[in-house]
This record gives structure tokens, C-alpha cells and sequence, in this order.
């Protein structure tokens, strides 16, 4: 059987447009602060780092990385930190950023936990976002691009660790 090849859905000229423009509203609404960019390991790094570099406000960044019980495409819900932020929340502007939401379970739960921690203000950035898919109700502040229920891999995002080198987002249609 011969592989199957990812089929583009972004390219990455309208990624890069798209992620500018995010960085511009970004730097708006965040104009004479600091922000603290929080990114989610590991599918977050590539957008992260071209959208920092988009800012034109300071910001400091950190990671955390997260574990969810279940396997292979399926969240489970439970989520645990396997890394931790090296950075304390307290009173800073935080925002966090997500390659996708889907079930919304992930950022649900992170915020919740992050809240606790007392920031002076914390948002949410995904850049992509299925929404059909939502088993919680949960509204990013920001987000790249909608998208349907399928499933996609490149700019970071992954299928079981491969793509995530792609510079354009594919949709991998053997996957669901
Ligand atoms: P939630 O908790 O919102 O989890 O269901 C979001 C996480 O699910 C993964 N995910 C994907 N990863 N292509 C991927 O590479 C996809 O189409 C996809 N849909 C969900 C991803 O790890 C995300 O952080
Ligand atoms: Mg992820």
C-alpha cells in the first residue's frame, strides 16, 4: 500500500499572514505591557516562535508540557504537567499558546490550574482551532484558523512525532 501524502490545507505564505496579523492584534491589546508567552510542548514551538518574533511588545516566554492519559489521536481529559513553568505567574500578563483545540479538555484544565496561580490577566492563543469537536465549552482569546474535523499535521503538529517539520499544516486523511 503506498503511503499516504499529507494534502495541504495552509500554505505557509498564508500561515505567515495570518500569524503577522495575530501579532499585530496581540501587540494592540497588550500595548505598554509585558507578556509572558507560555507555550505548550511540544506542538506549540514552531507557531510560538514566529509569533513572538511579530510582537512589538516585550515579552518573556516559558514552556510547559503536558501529559494526557490515552494514546495515539484521542484525548482522554486527564491532563498532568510533566514539565512545569520555570516562571512565576504572579501578577504578569499571561498568554498561552496552543497549536490546536480540540476537544477543548487541554486548555480547559491548564487554564484552570494556571488561574490558580494568580496572573494579572491570562489569555488563550491556538492557532488552530475544531471547534466542532468540543466536548467543553471553551473560546480561545485568539486564534490562527478554524477548521473542520480532520486531521492535520505540520508547523509543529504531529503524528505520532512525524511532520511536525512541514511549513505548511496537511491533512493526514488516514488518520480519522
Ligand atoms: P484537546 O484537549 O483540546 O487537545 O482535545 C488538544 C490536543 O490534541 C491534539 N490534537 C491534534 N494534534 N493534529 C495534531 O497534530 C490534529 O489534528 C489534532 N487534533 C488534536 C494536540 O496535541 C492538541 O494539543
Ligand atoms: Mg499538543
Amino acid at each position: 500500500m503506498a503511503e499516504a501524502q499529507p494534502n495541504i490545507l495552509f500554505t505557509r505564505e498564508a500561515i505567515r499572514r495570518r500569524v503577522d496579523e495575530l501579532a499585530g492584534q496581540i501587540s494592540r491589546d497588550y500595548a505598554g505591557k509585558e507578556l509572558l508567552v507560555v507555550g505548550i510542548l511540544n506542538g506549540a514551538f514552531v507557531f510560538m516562535a514566529d509569533l513572538i518574533r511579530g510582537l512589538n511588545v516585550p515579552c518573556r516566554v516559558d514552556f510547559v508540557r503536558l501529559a494526557s492519559y490515552g494514546c495515539g489521536s484521542v484525548s482522554s481529559g486527564e491532563v498532568r504537567i510533566t514539565k512545569d513553568l520555570e516562571t512565576s505567574l504572579a501578577g504578569r500578563e499571561v498568554l498561552i499558546v496552543e497549536d490546536i483545540v480540540d476537544t477543548g479538555l487541554t486548555l480547559s484544565r491548564l487554564v484552570g490550574v494556571l488561574r490558580e496561580r494568580r496572573p494579572a490577566s491570562l489569555k488563550v492563543c491556538a492557532f488552530l482551532d475544531k471547534q466542532e469537536r468540543r466536548r467543553v465549552p471553551f473560546t480561545a482569546d485568539y486564534v490562527g484558523f478554524s477548521i473542520p474535523d480532520r486531521f492535520v499535521v505540520g508547523y509543529g503538529l504531529d503524528y505520532d512525532e512525524q511532520y511536525r517539520f512541514l511549513p505548511d499544516v496537511c491533512v493526514l486523511d488516514q488518520v480519522r
